[in-house]
């Protein structure tokens, strides 16, 4: 049995995620369900990211202590994922007591290694990125993921990790290892990133300037900085489940997850991530959606307008996968109507009711699973494709159906050309049951009992 630990980034508290975010989280219980499926012992894991400036000022903006702040946007996250039916296997939070005492002692090895050590930074800093910045990386005066916030000049003293030591170390990785970084224009971004040269990270700020942190074990006058923090969240929610099989993560944050986990992980003496997977952008109506720019909209939202099932394949098929994408309501209703109302919809809504008009028998499940391509396909993270023959069959059953013009035949034949297509639907039907649980389980259900029976609509009219 092969193993598969999922995990995707973990999303800041200071406000509650909104589709960008959850984008991620589908497609990884997408894959994380697919795994399951196929037999392999999957875990997956996901959570929120709460200490750090952000979430400490936008707490106090409410008038609350961060840790009363965190706890009400972490709940309210944990609930806007599972109304679109994501249920990690834990869901973690860096501010978990277990997480704090793996972060200390995750530190420690790397102190001990000889690769933390105290030095002092002077320069800027975005609070939004939760990271400095040097000025060529800034637009006109601001940083240009997130040009409402004012740049901080900041001169402090800091613990320094020497992430310069494993430059070397990480060109080897990606070298050796094709498909550590994914997909490959990311690859390549981020070998020239590390061409150009790597300069050693503070990892630590002074409490009086930030207290909201986990504290350096050996120096309590200091907390530790969120990436220094954030990202080991993965060692603590895997468990034995380490190392990764797959880290999935947003394009902003590939240097973090590709360049600094893995130097820190060798430094403190653990296996590597087997992949990293980094998925573009979405905006709303051309806009980046964004908390400042008030146009978000919620997964729970998106649940109560289409459902869940629908909700969950629009963005998996159609989200930001390797390039950025423009969605809109629009675009979400088209693709409702045309790939699951007038396409499985319909499929299963004609099949199951000329096999419950000719009395058939249900099929057995467990003699059809997924078809190689399909499987191939998805193992390989290309999901589109995979989406793609799911319903490049659908398109073929229709096309059988309409030209035998089925609904017209009678007896032997009838029945045969329907138990093929049935056959075919069982197949489509468990390549959907990812994507689409609530449904493909009705469809399985209805062609599977001891005599087939009509289905309900699945996608009635919005
Ligand atoms: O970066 N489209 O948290 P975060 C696609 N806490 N993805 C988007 C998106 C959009 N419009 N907006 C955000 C952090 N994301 C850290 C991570 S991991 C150890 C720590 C993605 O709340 C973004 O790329 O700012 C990131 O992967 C995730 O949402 C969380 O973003
Ligand atoms: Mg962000």
């Amino acid at each position: 049995m092969a193993r598969f630990s999922i995990t995707t980034a973990i999303d800041y508290t200071n406000g509650v995620i909104h589709i960008g975010h959850a984008y991620q989280k589908i497609v990884a219980d997408v894959l994380y369900r697919f795994h399951k499926q196929v037999g392999d012992e999957a875990y997956f894991l996901t959570g929120t990211d709460e200490h750090g400036i952000t979430n400490a000022q936008a707490a106090a903006k409410e008038g609350l202590e961060p840790r009363q702040f965190v706890d009400k946007i972490s709940s309210l996250d944990k609930k806007e994922i599972e109304s679109i039916g994501i249920n990690p296997d834990r869901f973690i939070r860096t501010t978990d007591e277990d997480h704090k005492k793996i972060v200390a002692e995750f530190y420690m090895k790397s102190f001990n290694n000889g690769d933390i050590y105290k030095g002092s930074y002077e320069g800027l800093y975005c609070a939004g990125c939760e990271s400095y910045k040097t000025l060529s990386e800034l637009v006109d005066g601001a940083c240009p993921l997130h040009p409402t916030r004012t740049i901080e000049k900041i001169s402090e003293e800091n613990y320094f990790f020497r992430w310069s030591k494993y430059k070397d170390f990480l060109r080897e990785l990606i070298d050796t290892n094709p498909n550590f970084i994914q997909p490959e224009q990311r690859r390549k971004d981020m070998i020239g990133f590390l061409d150009s040269g790597l300069e050693d990270i503070a990892i630590s700020r002074p409490k009086q300037k930030l207290s909201w942190g986990i504290p350096v074990p050996n120096d309590d006058s200091h907390v530790i900085y969120v990436w220094f923090d954030a990202l080991i969240n993965y060692v603590t929610g895997l468990k034995d489940m380490w190392p990764a099989s797959l880290h999935l993560v947003g394009k902003d944050i590939t240097r973090w997850h590709t360049l600094l986990w893995p130097a820190m992980l060798k430094s403190a003496g653990y296996e590597i991530p087997r992949a990293v997977y980094s998925h573009g952008f979405m905006n709303l109506n051309g806009q980046k959606i964004s908390k400042s720019l008030g146009n978000v909209i919620s997964p729970s939202e998106l649940a109560s307008r289409y459902g869940s099932d629908a909700t969950r394949y629009y963005f998996f098929r159609y989200g930001p996968w390797v390039e950025d994408v423009d969605v809109s309501l629009e675009k979400i209703d088209a693709a409702y109507q045309s790939d699951l109302a007038n396409g499985l919809g319909n499929l299963a809504s004609r099949l199951t009711t000329m096999a419950e008009k000719e009395g058939l028998t249900g099929l057995n499940k467990d003699l059809v699973t997924v078809s190689d391509e399909y499987k191939d396909y998805m193992t390989e993270l290309k999901i589109v494709e995979a989406t793609e023959s799911t319903w490049s069959k659908i398109k073929d059953c229709d096309r059988t159906i309409n030209e035998t013009e089925l609904w017209k035949k009678t007896g032997e034949e009838k029945e045969t050309t329907l138990n093929k297509l049935l056959n075919t639907l069982l197949v489509i039907a468990n390549e959907t049951k990812p994507i689409l649980p609530i449904s493909s389980q009705k469809i399985i259900d209805a062609i599977t009992g001891e005599k087939i029976v009509k289905i309900e609509p699945l996608f009635p009219r919005i």
